[in-house]
């Protein structure tokens, strides 16, 4: 199973990913190596742009989640295809200004942003930092007013809507670091904080449910208690907010067990439980923000390694070894992420086999997947993970002094490095003698 439009196999039977032979990209650019295609990037980023647009009449921003995947490169396609950006640190937010990203279209996330973080973001004047606590409230505030600015704010509320996802990635119900909780009075009492504070302007609202999640149901829930909780904001207070961010974490399609819902009917039916809410609390439609992050990059992007070491343990199982791992993608070490793998030069081929693919950390938990379909493989072989342009760059570490992959952006016949190899020499560039 391919799962992404920008996947096919060409006629050697070799995988390819926009056109491009796989085992040529391996060939001229080396392994491990991360690979994604421009044209499935820019296509999502217009799918959810178009969908805002029909659902909320263009009252809206779909803002890239970048902890997904942050570089220049793509700071630079999202900002060309007039997304805004969430970055949720001094490092995601560097990286945008450093190529032009329009501040106002960046919305600042974090749960402890420390004071020159927040200094950075006023001074730049991000369009909406999200506040997550009281104690940072009062630090932006204190902050604003000592450089005579505004800080445009929204609060980071926690709905309490379990989306039945993976507990690592669930971040919507009460026992969680993130925002102000709701029914214990917390969030109301936040937002008076908020509108009281000097140098302070409340836009809105912000709330994320978790990641990876496949039912609509959880982001209606979410939709309708955000709306009905601004409605309780403008009863107890006379201030009407303009601005709701609906955060983001929709899934995709990792393996065939995977069956994520279009875009398009997520944004429909949400959209549906935003304007009935409105309409039963005589509220007007807010200004809509959307957040995603994964479903962006994530099945843009494989990772392609050489295989080493097959090393079959009779009645036990086969290890198939790669040139990379747990340094690159640390998602099924930490969660359990299930994958789909073909040997790229046999991707025509059944798959015969269950295998483990193993890292080369030294570390016995160090796989990548285990009992894992393949076809036929050898030493020598490229074996191509998909959908692993969310979360697998982003998350990748130095684990064993590794050097990380390059990424390589292909567009039709074009294909350019977007993050160069690490080197030796990057790796001992910050060791005192
Ligand atoms: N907005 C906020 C406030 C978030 O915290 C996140 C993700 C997103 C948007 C984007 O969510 P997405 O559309 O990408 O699901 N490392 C984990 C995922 C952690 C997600 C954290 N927050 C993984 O590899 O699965």
């Amino acid at each position: 199973m391919l799962n992404a439009r920008c996947l096919g196999v060409n006629a050697a039977g070799h995988l390819t990913i926009g056109g491009r032979d796989t085992v040529e990209l391996a060939q001229t650019y080396g392994t491990p190596l991360y690979v994604m295609d421009e044209n499935e990037i820019r296509g999502n980023c217009r799918s959810y742009r178009q969908s805002i647009d029909k659902y909320y009449g263009g009252r809206g921003l779909v803002a890239y989640a970048s902890k997904a995947f942050n570089c220049k490169a793509i700071c630079r396609i999202v900002m060309e295809e007039g997304l805004g950006l969430d970055v949720v640190s001094g490092g995601e937010l560097y990286t945008a200004m450093s190529v032009g990203f329009p501040a106002d279209r960046i919305i600042f996330h974090g749960n402890n942003k420390s004071p020159d973080e927040l200094a950075m973001a006023i001074s730049y004047g991000v369009g909406r930092i999200v506040v997550d606590n009281i104690v940072e409230l009062h630090l932006i505030s204190q902050l604003a007013k000592s450089k005579k600015e505004t800080a445009h704010i929204m609060l980071r509320i926690k709905p309490g809507i379990d989306a039945h996802t993976h507990n690592f990635v669930r971040t919507g119900q009460i026992d969680s670091k993130f925002g102000f909780a709701l029914e214990t009075g917390e969030a109301m009492e936040a937002v008076k904080t908020a509108l009281a504070a000097p140098g302070v302007e409340l836009r809105g609202l912000h709330c994320h449910i978790g990641s990876q999640i496949f039912d609509v149901e959880p982001f209606e829930l979410a939709a309708q208690v955000m709306a009905d909780f601004m409605a309780d904001i403008r009863d107890q207070t006379g201030v009407a907010l303009a601005e709701l961010n609906l955060g983001g974490g929709f899934g995709i399609c990792y393996t065939s067990d995977n069956d994520p819902p279009a875009y398009d009917s997520y944004m429909e039916r949400v959209s549906q439980a935003v304007k009935k809410t409105c309409q039963q609390r005589k509220m007007e439609t807010p200004f809509i923000l959307i957040e995603p992050g994964r479903s962006i990059v994530g099945p843009a992007g494989i990772t392609l390694y050489r295989v080493g070491a097959v090393k079959e343990i009779p009645g036990v199982r086969t290890y198939v070894s790669v040139d990379g791992g747990m340094t690159d993608n640390p998602r099924y070490i930490l969660y359990q992420s299930q994958y789909t793998f073909t040997v790229a030069s046999r991707a025509a081929d059944a798959k015969v086999q269950g295998v483990t693919v193993a890292g080369k950390c030294c570390e016995s938990g160090d796989l990548l997947g285990e009992n894992v379909p393949l076809q036929e493989v050898h030493p020598g072989d490229i074996l191509a993970v998909l959908a692993t342009g969310a979360y697998n760059y982003s998350m990748a570490s130095n684990y064993n002094r590794s050097c990380r992959p390059p990424v390589v952006l292909v567009n039709g016949q074009a294909a350019r490095v977007i993050i160069r190899r690490e080197t030796y020499e990057d790796l001992i560039r910050n060791d005192e003698e």
